[in-house]
């Protein structure tokens, strides 16, 4: 089969197609034939050797989040059949024709919802649902402030935001397009946060009370602003570092002293803790999917050996949505 892999850290041009051995399934897991693997940012940072949650082993595999069949079945799993049409965050080797997956966190997945737009339930809409809701505590009528709102995740944000009665939905994003994206998904408010003063058009946006919830995956300078956006009692919820890297976000105590949370989110460490919350949210996600409520955006569909390409884009910071690999 073929996987895409990259034996040192660097530009796009180091992923490379390889043929190897299928995956077998090891305990606990499940392997998938891939019909679509959406791509994230991570894993262009982690390609990089930049990645904030520390270095990668090299050859490197990107992760991803992939939808197919189960083709065949590790010791230990329950409730799994082969021919079982699935969403899975694989961490490693998910640009391939097969991979392999842990069984416990499979997205059963009806027929009819097509590959590329399901990708966005592996881990995508988990981490919209979660940052705004389990972490965030987002109340019906309370402002929302999206970072990157027109992003994988970002774009789901802004839905499940209008969807839970925020008022109102700010989207901050790097260009036109992409505010007009957001505008579209049911932003009350769209900002161009690479301009200028764009910290005191948020502030109007709410009255000049500042923003109960922010969702920041931009790290570096947005998050330092964004911690002075705080209503009294608001909530920042930092899950990323999309232009910070290994830089740590500073701010001073004095900065949160004045009524301000600012708490972390990770998907992986919600399922460690709170398998509960994740199971529940899988069901929740589909729902909302397909009842029409959360409309996911695929920006581009392209070859799996285009992999290198997907990169590009997404370091250009050219989507909107997900990118979407075809093996
Ligand atoms: N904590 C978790 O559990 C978890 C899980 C998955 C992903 N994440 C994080 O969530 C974030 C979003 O992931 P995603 O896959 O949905 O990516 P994405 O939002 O589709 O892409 C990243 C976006 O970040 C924005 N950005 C701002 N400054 C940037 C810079 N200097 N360089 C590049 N991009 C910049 C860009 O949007 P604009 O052009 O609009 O600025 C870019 O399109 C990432 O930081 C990722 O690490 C966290």
């Amino acid at each position: 089969m073929r996987i895409i892999r990259y034996h040192e850290y660097g530009a796009p041009d180091v992923l490379r197609v390889e043929e190897a051995e299928p995956p077998r399934p090891g305990p606990g897991q499940v392997v998938i034939d891939v019909a679509a693997v959406g791509t994230q940012f991570a894993t262009t940072q982690q390609r990089r050797g930049i990645y904030p949650g520390g270095p990668s082993p090299l050859p490197g595999a990107p992760g991803g989040d992939v939808v197919g069949t189960v083709s065949s079945i590790g010791p230990g799993v329950d409730g799994v059949g082969i021919g079982d049409r699935v969403a899975a965050l694989v961490l490693r080797g998910a640009y391939a024709d097969q991979a392999a997956a842990d069984a416990r966190w499979l997205v059963p997945l009806p027929p009819d919802l097509p590959a590329a737009e399901a990708t966005l339930l592996a881990s995508p809409a988990q981490v919209a649902l979660h940052t705004l809701r389990t972490v965030g505590r987002v109340a019906p009528g309370e402002s929302v402030l999206v970072h990157a709102a027109a992003g994988a995740i970002g774009h789901l944000t802004v839905q499940l935001a209008r969807a839970f009665g925020a008022d109102p939905v700010i989207a901050a994003a790097g260009s036109a397009a992409k505010l007009e994206l957001a505008r579209q998904l049911g932003a009350h408010v769209a900002i161009d946060y690479g301009q200028p003063g764009w910290a005191d058009q948020v502030r109007e946006a709410t009255g000049g009370r500042g923003v109960d919830v922010v969702l920041d995956s931009v790290g570096a300078e947005i998050t330092r602003e964004s911690i002075g956006l705080l209503a009294p009692l608001g909530r920042l919820v930092f899950y990323g570092s999309a232009a910070g890297g290994l830089q740590v976000p500073q701010f001073s105590g004095m900065d949160v002293i004045g009524l301000r949370y600012v708490a972390g989110f990770a998907l992986s460490q919600l399922r460690l803790h709170r398998p509960d919350l994740v199971d529940a949210g899988a069901r929740e996600l589909l729902d909302h999917m397909l009842a029409g409520r959360l409309r996911p955006v695929v920006h581009s569909r392209l070859p799996l050996v285009e992999a290198a390409k997907s990169h590009e884009l997404l370091e250009s910071r050219a989507q909107t949505g997900k990118i979407v690999l075809i093996p």
